[in-house]
């Protein structure tokens, strides 16, 4: 994970950078650090905590430099501390590196350069690049770059600078995103383009070992073998409203009140057949409905979805489906054959967990169907077809609208994959559509349960932990339930199957413990109301999610959020938005950093 950040041009790049690194700060925010070339000398200022601390101490010793590397980290090799943040140099302090991914035989490389009488000063496996490209660095600094990234196993993105070639900078890239902007006279690189979006929307994107060398004077791409490289230019999609709070106190509460808007987006064109993106689901179905086995996996918030999913392919299409994450699933020895499609979640498009086991699964002859967000992503460029969910970027740690907009979108498939197989009729389908046409709408009325679900967050945000109920479709809502408490409030919350309950963690209720539970009127209403009791009997806290005019939970519950009436396949998106703003709220309450939680970074490119 983190974020890197470059410019060359003609204004200050000091200043660019710093934004950019504020705009890629939700990638990781353990430290941060800029390089930059002042009257030939390399300045490198570094600082352990957020990019705001940064900002401070540049602004007391201001620089002027026309080029410059920046880098926000999330460690994986060595502590956060001022020493390990990025960049790194080497002995002589003749280049300056910024990496995001892993060196994975930066041991031995790192015993070849102590013998070669190196000295180490941080303990990340990024400086033992950096020494080694300094190692390489003769006189063409691209060179000393591609001998070096030549030696190297793992996954990197990385940027160089140097005083002796003042205006270049030489970035490669392999298995993790680096992107070119480029502007008038001036060019940028950086992890993602919210980076230099307020500067440029016209772009390269860099592909596994690809090596760019760039000045303002232009970008030059060759491959591994030094052969140049056509790129083609694009233009980013998203623009600077999307990454922007818009008023919202954080990213997070902007993203769950954009469901609505997100879930018309992944919809659109999508129900009607003559509609304009069917034709890639059309695709998928043919693998879906000839597949010898069918595999969805992802992780974390993704793969929740994918377990609705797996709820929604069967009960819909009547396929049988299994889950799995995607960092087991490559361990486990999947039966995988020619007729094998393993359908791949991931908001990001770059979870390495997920990248890994799509790659194990095509080197075995499965089908790869990527459920992504990001055009262009590494998981639409590893996948033989792509759904895009296209919710619009996605900035909060925490996922929220990308988790409803990969439910919608595995709605839709089931839907379609049960018209071909006949699983669903007619009249089935058109009430579906229906009811998928009104969700949007229906997800405005789930908003409108923020204050009372306010209220609630302000009576639970001393407890020490929390349970999640809910049955079929809904039990995956309640793990993500949990897991959005978990990660932004850092309460315990478990999710389980509401009949699970009994089996052990009952243990765990007493009259401290809230207990929430959804339960919408369907088949499972009677058995789930039972389940309540028991929660009820040991003096539980229960906070009940349920469809509008029922009364049947109000004798039993603390708390009743009523949400409106739909089909069941669709509960899970209304009841999920409730279980967000909880979250959201107790950790709001807290007084605790919602959009960027300790520990997390929004997308894990490390395995
Ligand atoms: C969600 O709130 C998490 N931050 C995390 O579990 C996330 O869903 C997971 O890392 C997968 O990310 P992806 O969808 O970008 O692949
Ligand atoms: N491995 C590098 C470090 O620990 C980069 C980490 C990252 O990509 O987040 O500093």
């Amino acid at each position: 994970m983190c974020g890197i950040v470059g410019y060359t041009g003609g204004r200050n790049a000091a200043p660019i950078l710093l934004a950019g690194l504020g705009r890629l700060e939700y990638r990781g925010y353990d430290s941060s650090g800029i390089a930059l070339i002042q009257n030939d000398n390399l300045i490198v200022r570094k600082k352990q905590g957020k990019v705001e601390d940064l900002r401070l101490s540049l602004e007391r010793e201001p620089t002027a430099s026309l080029i410059g590397l920046g880098h926000t980290r999330w460690a994986t090799h060595g502590v956060p501390s001022e020493q390990n943040a990025h960049p790194h140099v080497d002995n002589a302090n003749r280049i300056a590196l910024i990496h995001n991914g892993i060196i994975e035989n930066h041991a031995a490389i790192k015993e070849f350069l102590l013998s070669e009488g190196y000295q180490f000063y941080t303990s990340t496996d990024t400086e033992v690049l950096a020494q080694l490209v300094g190692h390489h660095f003769h006189a063409n600094l691209a060179d000393a770059v591609r001998a070096a990234v030549n030696q190297v196993e793992g996954s990197y993105s990385i940027a160089v600078i140097a005083p002796e070639d003042p205006l270049t900078i030489v970035a490669a890239r392999n298995g993790i995103p680096l992107i070119i902007g480029i502007g008038e006279g001036e060019y940028f690189i950086a992890s993602d383009t919210a980076a230099f979006l307020e500067h440029t929307n016209q772009i390269i994107t860099l592909e596994d070992h690809e090596i760019a060398v760039i000045t303002p004077a232009g970008v030059n791409v060759s491959a591994a073998g030094q052969q140049h490289i056509r790129k083609e230019i694009s233009t980013v999609a998203s623009n600077l409203e999307q990454i922007e709070k818009n008023g919202f106190e954080h990213f997070m509460l902007k993203e769950i009140y954009d469901q609505p808007r997100a879930l018309e987006a992944a919809m659109r064109g999508r129900i009607d057949p003559g509609g304009i993106n069917y034709h890639e689901i059309e695709v998928v179905l043919s693998y879906l409905e000839n597949a010898s086995r069918i595999y969805l996996t992802a992780c974390g918030t993704s793969w929740h979805a994918a377990l609705i999913g797996e709820y929604l392919l069967e009960q819909i299409a009547g396929v049988a489906v299994e889950v799995e994450y995607a960092s087991e699933f490559r361990y486990r020895q999947p039966l995988i054959d020619k007729k094998t499609v393993v359908v791949a979640i991931s908001q990001s498009g770059e979870t390495a967990d997920t990248l890994a086991a799509m790659k194990m699964a095509k080197e075995q002859g499965a089908m790869v169907i990527g459920i992504a967000n990001t055009v262009g992503s590494s998981v639409s460029l590893a996948s033989d077809e792509t759904i895009y969910i296209n919710a619009g970027p996605e900035i909060g740690v925490a996922s929220t609208k990308s988790f409803t907009s990969q439910v919608m979108v595995l709605i839709l498939l089931a839907k379609a994959l049960g018209e071909r197989t006949g699983r669903l009729d007619a009249r089935a389908a058109a009430n579906m559509a229906q009811a998928i046409e009104a969700l949007p709408e229906m997800a405005n009325a789930s908003l409108g349960t923020a204050g009372q679900v306010q209220e609630i967050a302000a009576q639970f945000e001393r407890s020490r932990d929390f349970l999640y109920l809910g049955r079929g479709l809904n039990f995956p809502v309640a793990l993500e339930g949990a897991l959005k408490m978990k990660e932004i409030s850092y309460i315990h919350a478990e999710g389980y199957p509401a009949a699970e309950m009994k089996h052990g963690p009952i243990a765990l209720i007493d009259e401290n413990m809230p207990v929430v539970c959804i339960a919408p009127r369907d088949d499972t209403y009677g058995k789930i109301l039972s389940n309540i009791q028991e929660v009820k009997a040991r003096r539980g806290r229960i906070i009940a999610l349920t469809s509008e005019g029922d009364k049947g939970i109000n004798k039993l519950a603390d708390h009743v959020i009523q949400l409106p009436e739909t089909i069941p396949a669709l509960y899970p998106i209304l009841a999920a938005i409730p279980l967000q703003l909880l979250a959201y709220h107790i950790a709001v309450g807290l007084d605790l950093d919602v959009d960027q939680p300790r520990n997390l970074a929004k997308c894990v490119t490390v395995e």
